[in-house]
């Protein structure tokens, strides 16, 4: 009969008064995906819609999945406080890469209105590298934070 141990991590906190901190740090809540995470997978949705509507040279679908990007959803009040609690000091840095991210987007959309392959191709360069820049710095420590995974 081995029934007993799981309710045990539960008595344990109990017996520590229900502490909410653990070695100083807040507590998470359990390991659970975050808003953000499904934002970020229409962003990558979007951006292979604009890859394929490159290589076909459809501007028109570029101008139009374009601004999904630019003004993508943020994620609710209460789970952007979070995340800026745990950015911290970096919040300056992330918010920064996001408006990049929406500058570089807009930028692709007013190319791909004036059917202007070249800068199309510069501006989605630019959104990339908006992307790139913001999940070498934080995504795998986002992920072990908030997901559990391994950093
Ligand atoms: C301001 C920071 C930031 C910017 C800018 C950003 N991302 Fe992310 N992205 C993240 C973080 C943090 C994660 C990790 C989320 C997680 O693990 O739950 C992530 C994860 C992802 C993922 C993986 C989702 C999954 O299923 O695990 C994709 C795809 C993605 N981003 C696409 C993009 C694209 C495309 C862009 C640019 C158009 C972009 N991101 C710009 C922070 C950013």
């Amino acid at each position: 009969m081995r029934s007993i141990p799981p309710r045990l991590p539960t008595l344990a906190l109990l017996a520590f008064g229900g502490a909410a901190t653990i070695g100083g740090a807040r507590a998470e809540p359990p390991a659970t995906d975050l808003a953000l995470r499904g934002v970020m997978q229409q962003l990558g949705r979007d951006m292979q819609t604009i890859v394929g509507a490159i290589a076909t040279e459809d501007w028109a679908l570029v101008a139009s999945t374009a601004p999904a990007i630019a003004r993508h959803p943020q994620p609710a009040t209460e789970e952007k406080l979070r995340i800026l609690g745990w950015l911290g000091s970096n919040a300056g840095k992330f918010r920064s890469y996001d408006s990049q991210v929406h500058d570089a987007a807009a930028a692709l959309t007013a190319a791909a209105a004036q059917t202007d392959g070249e800068a199309v191709i510069a501006a989605f360069a630019s959104t990339q590298r908006a992307c790139l820049q913001c999940h070498r710095e934080f995504r795998a420590a986002f992920g072990a934070h908030f997901r559990g995974t391994k950093p």
